[in-house]
């Protein structure tokens, strides 16, 4: 046991009362720890915001979701009426639910603007890998969350989307029948869906988001910050054991994260007061009238977080697979060609590429569909080991790889515009270059990563005082 400490002769109450916790409870220590004198680097820009702001939105959804449950029914008879009822009776019902549905919308923005400061910044990379990994089993929790809410209104799109989504699963080769039925716990999307989704959505996804949040600050925490330079700070350290590029994190990013806070609740309640539904992007239209199973709407779309990866989903008809076979043949013709490999490593390759191709041709387009969706987010987790360029940051990397991060983007926004669209022609043509895209940034990044002229990358970080 460790020795007490006798608090000082002119310690205040408060500080007397600290003193007596920290006897019992490592407070002081851990907020050192996690903050207090955590020194972060002094160079951290706005894109830095995102990670609190990220921990602000759990807790405007935790705790407006508590308050929403006391008067949602989870029953198919019931739901829609009872979030009615919250809308329209419950005293301040209406501002629970909208900071809620605001808030999931919230959540997305934040999260991918965050992903998108690690991917541009490099900050996935040694020693920062779990940190990453732990971001990305975040993502799919979180998606998991959006999507066990979004049946929860009992709407329409909720009905419908959730009877698209949970069928895709009935694509899979053998088990999939079997499969769709025990997420269902029906044959269609019905009372027990509802009842199970419920579940997932208040307890079971919340506690695995919380818990995998801990251990995601955790890790940032014992190998500290990237920074927009992409240089660790550790390396050079000043007399007092501290980084010399490093700044306490109270009260210097205390302030920071505060501004940023401000401006966030700004325009979150902008958008909560003024346009909750946001023209039908953050709830859709669809969705105020009861779900009703046997009227299919003519357009089914999921959220517009979800949209990118729906576009992926149905670029993948017949002719996607005959040009990812076509792919394969030609990346594997390549290899045999130029590639320098051993006889039986060319066997190998070539035995590979024709089970990759019997595969495809074999099941059908619509399990292609689901797995060419789930790759694009599960791609996310090999990052790591998929980015080989000698440099962190994207301030050293050559000029043409922020076109590549452009097009990435822009490819990603289209795709995410296309999905929240009625297919068409042009569409689909459109989201499958997007998807070849897309898949082409990650898959191909050992190769694009390492071409072109590095800057050199400086011993310390660039910091200019204001
Ligand atoms: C509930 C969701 C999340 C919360 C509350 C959260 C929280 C945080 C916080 C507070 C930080 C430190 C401040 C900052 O660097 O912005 C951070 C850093 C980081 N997060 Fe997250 N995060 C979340 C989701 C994600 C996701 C989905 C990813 C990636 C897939 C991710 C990847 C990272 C990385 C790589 C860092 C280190 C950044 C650096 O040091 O440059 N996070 N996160």
């Amino acid at each position: 046991m460790a020795e007490f400490k006798q608090a000082p002769a002119d310690a205040s109450a408060g500080g007397a009362f600290l003193n007596w916790i920290d006897n019992r409870f490592p407070l002081t220590k851990l907020w050192n720890d996690q903050w207090g004198t955590y020194y972060a680097p002094k160079n951290l820009n706005w894109w830095y915001i995102f990670g609190s702001l990220a921990m602000l939105v759990l807790v405007i959804q935790i705790v407006s979701g508590i308050f929403l449950t006391m008067h949602y029914k989870p029953d198919a008879a019931l739901a829609f009426a009872s979030v009615e009822y919250i809308m329209r009776d419950v005293p301040w019902g209406w501002l629970i639910r909208y900071m809620h549905s605001t808030g999931a919308s919230a959540f997305f923005i934040v999260v991918y603007l965050h992903m998108f400061r690690g991917l541009i910044y490099g900050s996935y990379r040694k020693p920062r890998e779990l940190i990453w990994l732990f971001g990305c089993a975040i993502f799919l929790g979180l998606m998991g969350q959006a999507f066990t809410g979004y049946l929860l209104p009992w709407g329409q799109m909720s009905y419908w989307g959730a009877q698209v989504i949970v069928n895709l699963f009935s694509a899979v080769p053998f088990v999939g029948p079997d499969l769709a039925i025990l997420i269902r716990g029906d044959f269609v999307v019905g009372d027990a869906t509802l009842n199970r989704f419920f579940a997932f959505h208040v307890i079971a996804l919340p506690m695995v988001l919380l818990g995998l949040v801990v251990a995601h600050l955790i890790a940032l925490h014992e190998v500290g910050s990237n920074n927009p330079d992409g240089v660790e700070i550790k390396a050079k350290r000043g007399a007092d054991g501290h980084p010399l590029d490093g700044i306490p994190s109270h009260p210097y990013y205390t302030t920071h994260d505060v501004v940023g806070v401000v401006v966030f609740l700004l325009l979150f309640s902008a958008v909560l007061f003024f346009a909750p539904e946001m023209g039908g992007y953050f709830l859709e239209y669809n969705n105020f009238i009861p779900a009703n199973p046997l009227q299919t709407p003519l357009h089914i779309a999921p959220v517009w977080y979800f949209t990118p990866f729906y576009s992926m989903l149905r670029a993948t008809n017949p002719l996607m697979i005959n040009v990812l076979s076509g792919i394969i043949a030609l990346a594997t013709a390549l290899a045999l060609l130029k590639g320098r490999l051993g006889t039986i490593a060319r066997l190998a390759l070539a035995l590979g590429a024709l089970v990759a191709i019997g595969l495809l041709q074999t099941f059908d387009a619509k399990f292609w569909g689901v797995v060419v969706m789930g790759a694009a987010v599960v791609i996310l987790f090999f990052l790591p080991w998929l980015d080989k360029s000698p440099v962190k940051s994207i301030r050293y990397r050559p000029g043409w790889h922020k076109i590549v991060y452009a097009v990435f983007v822009v490819v990603f926004l289209v795709l995410g515009y296309l999905g929240s669209q009625p297919p068409s022609e042009l569409g689909t043509y459109v989201s499958q270059i997007g998807t070849l895209i897309y898949l082409g940034f990650f898959l191909l990044m050992p190769w694009w990563g390492r071409l072109g002229e590095f800057k050199p990358v400086p011993e310390r970080v660039t910091f200019k005082p204001h």
